[in-house]
């Protein structure tokens, strides 16, 4: 049996032989004895390994270079050095599988992020990826957490659909189709009824449609799984996959949507502070001074509201030159989000009430009859983080809009029946779960909170 890293740091049950399994991350020493830093990816923290190196022989110890993994045995004592509280004198050692020092990639400190990335099989092996990934890991718990807490299902929304959720366009095809001969029917169109699903199909860009079924029923639901955007934007917060939270509650307006998505958002970055102190802290001093200070400005601050009616305004006044300019009914980019954020509020804001021009055809109308109850949550560094609304509950409003917009029923006609058969008052909205990590690691690159990214021209790993 082996004792975990991080364990074995919090015992007090020195004097015990012990066993640890691990990969070397570095080997110092001297001609007597050699220290090798040991990692087994429970903690940033490594522990110490003492070798005498006469009891075992160096030709023994060779080949335990750094990246290689080995078994130790050994006494756990109090540590002599600085920098760590107990160390191993290692009794026994077993060398499961070495790493050639002219080959292994990993061999210094400090490799850049974009060098990494080229090594994404072996960039978990860092203590970046390695605190990023536990990160990743312990947020995800607490979105379990939290939802379960509050009496909201796990509702598992289908990844293969023919519906485009967000009416945006950019979807993955899916299909069994021989593409370079498919079948065609009399005017030469490709016969999607010989294709494996008898129609078009798609990987999903949003499991809300599905996600509102499930709130029609269960009262209360939240969708956790991954979502597909074919959009070509290479920016350091798009992914091609990425990962999506959408909490769906009947009898929920959009004010109580408001208050869930804050309560959420402070909840899951609060449970990080607590359980991912020693990573936070990593990465709050290699990369980004600030974290720790900014995480919790987030909990003790009360969201700003607004409309993005007063958004557009303080925006115009700001004397702020924009690169996409600004006015009433333009779509709002990443600069002006970031402008109300980080510069005129210095707050995280919940802006609402969007022309509809730019929302989804879902969002409940206004009586104004030109905006929508939707609703982002805008974030420091990030921009939109949350996206959502009030639904549109009302089977004859929303109808208008399907057909304002042209939107096809075929693929509609079970969404809507939701308004017909004891529609119901809700809301809901969804979080980027990479936005989320990229936020709480203070990363700058989405593609450096998700194990393997998808972005276009790179699925190698
Ligand atoms: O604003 P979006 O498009 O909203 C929806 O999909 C709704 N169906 C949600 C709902 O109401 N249930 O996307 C929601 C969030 C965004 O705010 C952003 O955080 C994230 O998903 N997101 C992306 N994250 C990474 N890469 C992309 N390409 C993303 N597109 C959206
Ligand atoms: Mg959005």
């Amino acid at each position: 049996m082996r004792t975990k890293i991080i364990d074995l740091l919090k015992s007090s049950a020195t004097n015990s032989t012990v066993n640890v399994k691990g990969w070397v991350r570095t080997r110092r020493g001297n001609k007597q004895v050699a220290f090798i830093a040991l990692n087994d990816g429970s903690t940033i923290n490594n522990i110490q390994i003492v070798v005498d190196i006469e009891k075992f022989g160096e030709e023994f110890l060779k080949p335990i270079t750094t990246g290689s993994c080995i078994h130790v045995s050994g006494l756990l004592v109090k540590s002599q050095g600085q920098g760590q509280s107990v160390e191993i004198q290692a009794t026994a050692i077993e060398i499961y599988g070495t790493a050639d020092p002219n080959t292994y990639p990993l061999q210094k400190k400090g490799h850049s992020l974009e060098f990494l990335r080229e090594i994404a099989h072996l960039r978990p092996r860092t203590n970046t990826f390695g605190a990023v990934l536990r990160i990743r890991h312990h947020l995800s718990y607490a979105i379990h957490n939290y939802f379960n807490n509050l009496g909201f299902y796990y509702f598992h929304s289908p990844i293969i659909t023919a519906s485009d959720a967000e009416g945006a366009g950019s979807m993955f095809q899916v299909t069994t189709l021989d593409l370079n001969n498919p079948p065609r029917n009399e005017e030469g169109k490709i016969n999607y009824a010989e294709d494996f699903f008898g129609k078009p199909t798609n990987l999903t860009v949003s499991g809300q449609l599905e996600g509102e079924l499930g709130a029609m029923a269960l009262g209360g639901i939240y969708t956790f799984g991954p979502t597909f955007r074919a959009e070509n934007s290479n920016t350091p917060r798009h992914l091609a996959e990425f990962w999506m939270i959408e909490p769906e509650a009947a009898f929920y307006d959009i004010n109580d949507n408001m208050d869930l998505a804050e309560n959420f958002l402070k909840y899951v970055i609060e449970y990080a502070l607590e359980y991912c102190k020693d990573d936070i802290e990593f990465l709050c001093k290699m990369y980004d001074g600030e974290l720790v200070d900014r995480l919790n400005f987030v909990l003790q601050n009360k969201f700003i509201r607004l409309t993005y009616t007063e958004g557009v305004k303080i925006l115009e006044n700001s004397g702020k030159k924009f690169e996409f300019p600004v006015y009433w009914g333009a779509d709002l980019q990443s600069e002006h989000e970031r402008y109300l954020v980080e510069e005129h509020f210095k707050c995280p804001v919940i802006m609402t009430d969007y022309p509809k021009e730019i929302k989804s055809f879902y969002m409940k109308q206004n009586e104004d009859g030109k905006t929508v109850r939707g609703m982002d949550v805008l974030f420091p560094r990030i921009g939109e983080i949350i996206g959502g609304s009030e639904r549109e509950a009302d089977y004859d409003k929303l109808m208008n809009r399907v057909n304002e917009l042209n939107m096809s029923m075929d693929s509609l006609w079970w969404y809507l029946d939701t308004r017909k058969f004891g529609t119901a008052p809700h809301s809901g909205f969804g979080l980027g779960f990479e936005r989320l990590v990229l936020f709480v690691t203070g990363m700058t690159n989405i593609r450096d909170v998700i194990p393997f990214p998808r972005t276009p021209n790179n699925t190698e790993f």
